[in-house]
């Protein structure tokens, strides 16, 4: 399991699951589906009829992006650093959509992910340095516990997920810069904070900082409040925090 995670568990907070019949799941379904339907027909209408729009990319890793075009736009909401564990809860979507042949090849997937906790033991042992003063000083705030002091060996784990993380974020950013047109737009969506062992680490702001190194120019930005915490993991304990705004940034090529 990994190591950081907090499982689900019964918490007085979380309302009761309603009981639905059949017809009610139905019901939501269809009411769901004909939302995105008049959406996608509304945003048809805005683009240029083309033979050329859609494209579907090998389904690989984000930080080896594939395939020989250059396209508009890149819009993702990249991984949390430390929050959630998207393997676990992406368990069944996984093995349903056949995106996994078996328990092993989905628990290999943890060691490809973007904030990977999956890391040699040795080189935790070392302070990683990214390069950006800002980001290095929070590394070493996680690394000797200044905030926060967790269990036997979680601050030099948790201050290397976190510098493996921008790295990682860094390839992906080149990756896409590669694979823009030029004027393409990147667009992210990110929580805005992340509290890791007491340290807040303003990652959007960060990932801006590591975009433009690279080469991209940031065009606009703004926040949006999180009101609908889709898988409701219990993390307000004191070193964790709970991520407030979403920050959504538009980058330049
Ligand atoms: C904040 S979530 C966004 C989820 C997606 N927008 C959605 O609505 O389902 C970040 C996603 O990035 C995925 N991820 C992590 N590392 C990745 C990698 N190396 N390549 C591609 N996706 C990755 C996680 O599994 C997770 O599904």
């Amino acid at each position: 399991m990994n190591e950081g995670m907090i499982l689900a568990a019964k918490r007085s907070h979380v309302k009761q699951i309603p009981n639905r019949s059949r017809q009610d799941v139905y019901q939501y379904f269809k009411f769901y589906i004909d939302k995105a339907i008049d959406a996608i027909r509304e945003w048809e209408n805005r683009v240029k009829p083309s033979n050329d729009l859609a494209h579907q990319l090998p389904i690989n890793n984000a930080k080896n992006i594939q395939g020989n075009k250059l396209y508009d736009a890149v819009i993702t909401s990249p991984p949390y650093i430390n929050a959630i564990d998207y393997v676990w809860a992406s368990k069944f979507e996984l093995h349903w959509l056949g995106m996994v042949a078996n328990d092993r090849d989905r628990l290999n997937l943890y060691s490809q992910e973007i904030g990977t906790e999956r890391l040699d033991k040795k080189e935790c042992q070392e302070i990683g340095k990214t390069g950006n003063l800002y980001l290095d000083q929070l590394i070493e705030d996680i690394y000797y516990g200044r905030y926060y002091q967790a269990s036997k060996g979680q601050n030099k784990l948790r201050a290397r997920v976190v510098y493996q993380y921008f790295l990682d974020m860094k390839i992906h950013f080149q990756k896409s810069f590669i694979c823009l047109k030029q004027g393409g737009f990147y667009c992210f969506s990110r929580g805005d904070i992340n509290k890791i062992c007491g340290v807040n680490i303003p990652v959007a702001q960060l990932l801006t900082e590591l975009a433009s190194e690279i080469g991209f120019r940031q065009n606009f930005q703004f926040h949006l409040l999180l009101k609908n915490r889709k898988l409701n993991l219990p993390r307000n304990v004191n070193w964790a925090g709970i991520i407030q705004l979403d920050t959504v940034v538009f980058l330049k090529k």
